[in-house]
């Protein structure tokens, strides 16, 4: 238990202690920065906090991941450490008013690093909620999530979207929400008894920050450019054909925005109407575009989903940044264990996350 561990650790009490879950996004990829719709879920996996404040502006970080203390202090800038979110959110807590001075924290995870289910959005989300919770602020998870992804854009330096702070800080497990990250407006839908939403890393690591994702934002910030707007999601069939002027990689990276966008508020009408083939062909589409025209997937992963659907999944597609981490396949709850054993079996270095 982290309270246990914090003690033992500290030699004191925690003051307070938090979960925030891990997310899967179910469809939409690359549309949370360019001003479409998402649906991710939360997971059963998570991060657990356990804080207390200090006078001091030292950072004290313990983990069940990682040997050792973290020391670090509030003033201290990114040093590509694990311990970065943590020093970051303290950071913000502080400019914020939430905090005055530095921390003793315990974290306990159940989410694997670096497998694109927001194992940095949660532990961001969870520590900033302790610190509002601790100064009995009123400020809303939305708040919450628009002050995590502020520590991921200026302090870590990773220029994501909003979709993966928004799902950790609101959603629940057997939830999607759909989030129009234009306007940050959603709705939770509930997710289906009888289909799983299997979440399968494929073995290929990547971090966010290695490049590629900034690859991605620099040549949609030149779409947007061109526009005149932020919107790419939400253009018109005309407006996309323009882009056509900008050559034909830009004008797939577009086309890819606009149509998983269009995808996704789809998917959100299947999933509420219980549409599932539906829903599979969906994902199956959204696979195909970041392959394609977004040029976000590696063989590994292509092979991945395609063994997925021999195999019987309705639907499976790469999830989160890309560059391999995580598949997600919409299987029938009682067909999950015969399929993933073969999926196993056929590919060896994947493994079952959720
Ligand atoms: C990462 C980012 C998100 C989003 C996805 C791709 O998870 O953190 O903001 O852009 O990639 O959909």
């Amino acid at each position: 238990m982290i309270t246990h561990y914090f003690e033992d650790k500290f030699g004191h009490a925690a003051q307070i202690s938090g979960f925030t879950p891990g997310r899967v996004n179910l469809i939409g990829e690359h549309t949370d920065y360019n001003g479409g719709m998402v649906l991710p879920t939360a997971l059963e996996l998570g991060i657990t906090v356990a804080m207390s404040p200090r006078k001091d502006s030292t950072i004290q970080i313990r983990s069940d991941k990682f040997e050792g203390v973290a020391q670090r202090d509030v003033a201290d800038s990114a040093q590509e450490h694990w311990s970065d979110y943590i020093t970051g959110s303290i950071a913000l807590a502080n400019t914020e008013g939430l905090m005055q001075g530095g921390a003793d924290i315990a974290v306990e995870t159940t989410l694997p690093f670096g497998a694109g289910i927001s194992s940095s959005a949660a532990i961001t989300v969870c520590v900033l909620k302790l610190a509002r919770d601790m100064a009995g602020s009123k400020l809303s998870d939305q708040d919450i999530a628009v002050m995590a992804r502020r520590v991921e854009n200026e302090y870590i330096g990773m220029p994501c979207g909003i979709m993966d702070q928004m799902a950790v800080a609101i959603a629940h497990p057997g939830q999607a929400l759909a989030l129009h990250t234009d306007t940050l407006d959603y709705d939770l839908v509930d997710l289906p008894g009888d289909h799983h939403m299997a979440v399968i890393h494929s073995g290929v690591y990547r971090a966010l920050n290695e490049g590629r994702y900034k690859i991605r934002k620099e040549e949609c910030d030149e779409i947007k450019a061109a526009l005149g707007h932020d919107n790419i999601c939400q253009i018109s069939d005309s407006e996309l054909e323009a882009l056509r002027s900008l050559g034909d990689t830009l004008y797939r990276r577009a086309r890819h925005c606009v149509t998983d966008h269009r995808r996704t508020v789809d998917a959100v009408t299947c999933l509420r109407n219980h549409e599932m083939e539906k829903l599979g062909e969906l994902m199956n589409e959204s696979h195909i575009s970041m392959r394609d025209d977004f040029e976000i997937t590696v063989p590994k992963v292509d092979k991945l989903v395609s063994d997925a659907l021999t195999l019987g999944a309705l639907g499976a597609r790469q999830t989160g940044g890309g560059f391999g981490g995580c598949i997600v396949a919409c299987v029938p709850k009682d067909k999950v264990e015969n399929w993933s054993a073969e999926l196993f079996a056929q590919n060896p270095d994947a493994f079952w996350v959720a």
